[in-house]
């Protein structure tokens, strides 16, 4: 029998964006996110001694190409000498979209992994070994409003305020489900090596956390509007001044965030967020929520819309 862990994919408000050690894939900048309830993926790892490499299941298709990551995880997490794992993973919303579905994943996989070997390891171990398989993976091992700090040979992550504190709702407008064109990682290194912007983006985040992290103590909704809008515009901006440029977005992208900006400006507690991926995520006052909703369904181009509150981190799925 399997051991399965649950996790929700994390929102940046503000960003990651760029490696300070590629190898050890440790974060350039520091970022805070919302972890997320609603959306989520569950895990299963089962060892078989028998056999002579591991499976990867993504929901209910074998998936070749993500096997890699998956397996150099594994090894993080059990060591090199390990017996090999059946793992298979499901998630009820579209992945590799730009909707943190690695962070879920990598979350629970790490969580899965190490209850499987009978590894008792403190959550903080866990957000590193999920931090080397994708970045923003670390903070989803922590619910609510999560800080990563990046001051010190390894990560540091932690909750800086309870969802229940504060809670805020997430509308995600999906505007495309097919994979995107370049991995966050790979573009990571073109922003870094090619963008005129990115020593300026790295110069300023501690700024931007400061701010992020005044307005999340006292819950001053319009600052942190006003600061994550900033941030991933920035960060959209290191991206589109690379070369090649890295253009996540479509047209219901930018129809998106104009809906978001008219919303804002008629007296709607709102503001958006885009990450690696053409999605629209619209972080709203719960009053404000089905308004939101009501004008991203109608945007043209918008496929889909989710809704999710503020959850808490990766954990283990009770058996059966
Ligand atoms: O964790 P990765 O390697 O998928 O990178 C995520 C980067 C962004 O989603 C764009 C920003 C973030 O902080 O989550």
């Amino acid at each position: 029998m399997g051991v399965t862990a649950r996790a929700q994919p994390n929102i940046a408000l503000i960003k990651y964006w760029g490696k300070r050690d590629s190898n050890r894939n440790l974060p350039a900048v520091g970022s805070i996110s919302i972890t997320l309830l609603d959306l989520y993926t569950e895990m299963c790892v089962e060892f078989d001694s028998e056999s002579g490499h591991d499976t990867l299941t993504v929901n209910g298709d074998d998936s070749p190409a993500l096997l890699p990551r998956v397996v150099r995880c594994l090894d993080d997490v059990l060591g090199e000498n390990r017996s090999r794992a059946r793992v298979t993973s499901s998630s009820n919303f579209p992945i590799a979209a730009g909707l943190a579905s690695s962070a879920s994943s990598f979350a629970a996989l790490v969580v899965a992994a190490s209850a499987a070997a009978g590894h008792e390891r403190s959550t903080a171990e866990l957000a590193c070994l999920a931090g080397r398989a994708s970045g923003s993976a670390a903070r989803s091992l922590y619910g609510g409003f999560v800080e990563l700090q990046n001051e010190n040979e390894a990560i540091l992550v932690d909750s800086i305020l309870d969802g229940d504190a504060w809670p805020l709702r997430v509308v995600a407008a999906v505007t495309a489900t097919e994979a995107k064109p370049v991995s966050s990682g790979e573009a990571m290194e073109i922003s870094r090596k090619s963008s005129p912007f990115y020593a300026r983006w790295i110069e300023e985040q501690p700024m931007d956390l400061a701010t992020a992290r005044d307005a999340i103590a006292v819950r001053d909704f319009g600052k942190l509007a006003s600061i994550a809008e900033h941030n991933c515009l920035k960060m959209h901006s290191v991206m589109w001044a690379s070369r090649p440029p890295v253009v996540y977005w479509n047209s219901a992208t930018v129809a998106c965030m104009q809906a978001v900006r008219e919303l804002h400006e008629s007296g709607v507690g709102v503001f958006f967020t885009i990450d690696a991926g053409p999605q629209v995520k619209a972080v709203c006052l719960p009053d404000d929520e089905a308004r939101v909703v009501d004008v991203l369904s109608q945007v043209a181009g918008v496929e889909q819309v989710l809704v999710s509150g503020i959850g808490t981190g990766a954990e283990l799925v009770a058996s059966e």
